[in-house]
């Protein structure tokens, strides 16, 4: 099992970072800064290519859909008559005509702060007139499913159709990349900007129905306005899964109301001492809500019995095998924290903290962990596992686990080390009936460096430039029964990394690559073809003040 070590405090490191940033700038490596951030030059390697002109074309979209054509004509163009106009027809329920109508209002919202025009929602209109339509229709075929939608446009407008709510959201982000990149600017671009989206045909659906991210805000605390960045990148992607990693041993992220010391205590701090911080309730709730608006699920994580030594320190009387470190603990290695395995005083915890994060939390999974546990025996690790999976479960929850907690009978498994023959206990649990995530840490670790040099992350798994993030295949990772695998997780761990220009950096380019893997068929997966597409998103990350790294394997527009 992997021990992290960074080696620098946060100040150092800082000190260190900028350096490195300057350093690299300065040679042409083309670390990119955020909004208005100069004017680092192109990566090397692939080479500058050209900006395309004209409107972004059907074949330009990430992730991949099923399936695109571009027609011929103009295109429609955004002007002041143009609207979004809902058609749900009378059938739908009630509840579901005003999901369409929200979605159509923050589609409008967008639109309107870059293009400065009008962009009026018009409820229950004739969704063929002129401008957007967004038109709920059972009627499409079952395959399209819950995120699937159909996607037209011409001179005359354009015309989203799904058969849930969901799928036209999912549609709105396929429109917002079919727009020029200035769409995603937080102001009014410049005048004579042309919002024109292309004629298209596009139908679409997943190929996976879990495709996630993890943000770890345990290790360094993020704020509920950082968190709702995070999403925001997410669902561009079409992620559909948000998987907080709410504690271990340097921070306890979430207040439970009959436990005050773990947020009394075990929130103070974070890795190498800066302050740490925590969820209220109604933080926890906002952030639930801001990604159900985008159709992200929460899957909260409370991390055991390892990685726990916060709660040691919050409530000693849970440490029977002495395992707790000095408090603050600001270091990074794993696996020598565990709650006692036994004894009603520790399920006793259990059951409240999942009672609480289960009623705060609507979506159906909840993540219990169990990585890394080295300090108790696996009949004791079992069996305590088999009883907080029982927990959940009568929490009303589906309980998730990392891959060590095959053996105890979790019905979710997230995959991500398979050493130690942990990759056949999973088969086993799959051939038993487990589904499983993929997150195979070589491939789809987002806090592994890009390349050993870099100033950020970490290299115990590897390094993992965009292509390597992209180039693998999420069912062939390991020999499992055909379905069990349900989607690709890729998990940004904050050892090294404590604000939201260091996340970006780590994200972007590879979260793309790896949410195409999560929703395009396998048959459009080509790093030639997505290296062209993922260079033109540069400039949609320009516009919307994201940092991110201009990788040399990837061909970005000169600027
Ligand atoms: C893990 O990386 N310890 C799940």
């Amino acid at each position: 099992m992997p021990i992290r070590t960074a080696g620098l405090s946060a100040r150092a490191r800082g000190v260190f970072v900028l350096a490195a940033v300057l350093l690299l700038a300065a040679v042409g490596f083309g670390v990119q800064r955020a909004a208005g951030g100069g004017d680092a030059g192109p990566g090397g390697g692939a080479g500058p290519a050209a900006a395309p002109a004209g409107p972004r074309t059907a074949d330009r979209i990430v992730p991949a859909p099923l399936s695109a054509t571009t027609g011929s004509g103009p295109g429609y163009r955004l002007t002041a008559r143009t609207a979004v106009r809902t058609a749900t027809g009378p059938d739908a329920p009630a509840q579901q005509a005003q999901e369409v109508r929200r979605i159509a209002g923050q589609l409008a919202e967008a639109l309107r702060r870059p293009t400065g025009l009008p962009v009026e929602v018009v409820a229950d209109g004739d969704a063929a007139a002129d401008g957007i339509g967004l038109l709920l229709d059972p009627a499409l075929p079952a395959e399209t499913g819950a995120e699937g939608y159909r996607l037209t446009s011409d001179a005359t407008g354009v015309r989203i159709s799904a058969r849930t709510p969901e799928g036209l959201y999912r549609g709105t982000q396929t429109l917002r990349q079919l727009l020029p990149p200035q769409i995603e600017g937080p102001a009014k671009a410049a005048d004579g900007t042309e919002w024109t989206v292309a004629p298209v045909t596009v139908e679409d659906r997943p190929r996976y129905a879990y495709r996630g991210a993890m943000l770890d805000v345990a290790r360094h605390f993020f704020t509920p306005a950082e968190v709702k960045g995070f999403i925001d990148r997410l669902a561009l992607y079409k992620v559909n899964h948000l998987h907080l990693h709410l504690t271990d041993d340097q921070g306890w992220r979430i207040e439970i109301p009959s436990r005050p010391e773990l947020t009394r205590v075990g929130a103070v701090s974070e890795v190498d001492g800066t302050p740490g911080g925590f969820y209220t309730a109604a933080d926890y709730q906002e952030i639930v809500r801001y990604a159900q608006e985008r159709y992200l699920t929460v899957v909260p994580e409370i991390d055991l019995p390892g990685h726990s030594n916060a709660v040691l320190a919050s409530y000693p009387e849970l440490d029977c095998t002495r395992s707790a470190r000095p408090w603050p603990y600001t270091g990074i290695e794993v696996g020598f924290s565990t709650l006692c395995p036994t004894g009603d005083a520790v399920f006793a915890f259990t059951r409240e903290v999942i009672a609480e994060v289960a009623r705060l939390t609507p979506g159906p999974y909840l993540h219990i962990g169990g990585d890394e546990v080295k300090t108790i025996s696996s009949a004791e690790y079992a069996g305590f596992v088999q009883q907080v999976n029982a927990q959940v479960l009568a929490a009303g929850k589906t309980p998730v686990g990392w891959n060590q907690a095959a053996p105890a009978g979790v019905g979710v498994l997230q995959y991500w080390d398979g050493r130690g023959g942990r990759d056949v206990e999973l088969g086993q649990a799959a051939e038993r009936g487990a589904k499983v995530i993929m997150s195979p840490s070589g491939r789809s670790y987002l806090d592994m460096k890009y390349e050993k040099s870099y100033p950020l992350g970490l290299v115990w798994a590897g390094t993992i430039d965009a292509r390597h993030a992209y180039t693998w295949d999420p069912d062939n990772v390991l020999k499992l029964p055909a379905g069990s695998v349900i989607g690709i997780e890729a998990p940004l761990w904050t050892e090294t990394l404590d604000t939201p220009y260091e996340l970006d950096l780590m994200l972007l380019p590879r979260l793309p690559a790896l949410a195409e893997l999560g929703w395009s068929p396998k048959a459009a997966l080509d790093w030639d073809g997505f290296k062209r597409r993922l260079a033109e998103e540069g400039a949609r990350w320009d516009a919307a003040g994201y940092a991110y790294e201009r990788r040399p394997e990837v061909p970005w527009p000169a600027r």
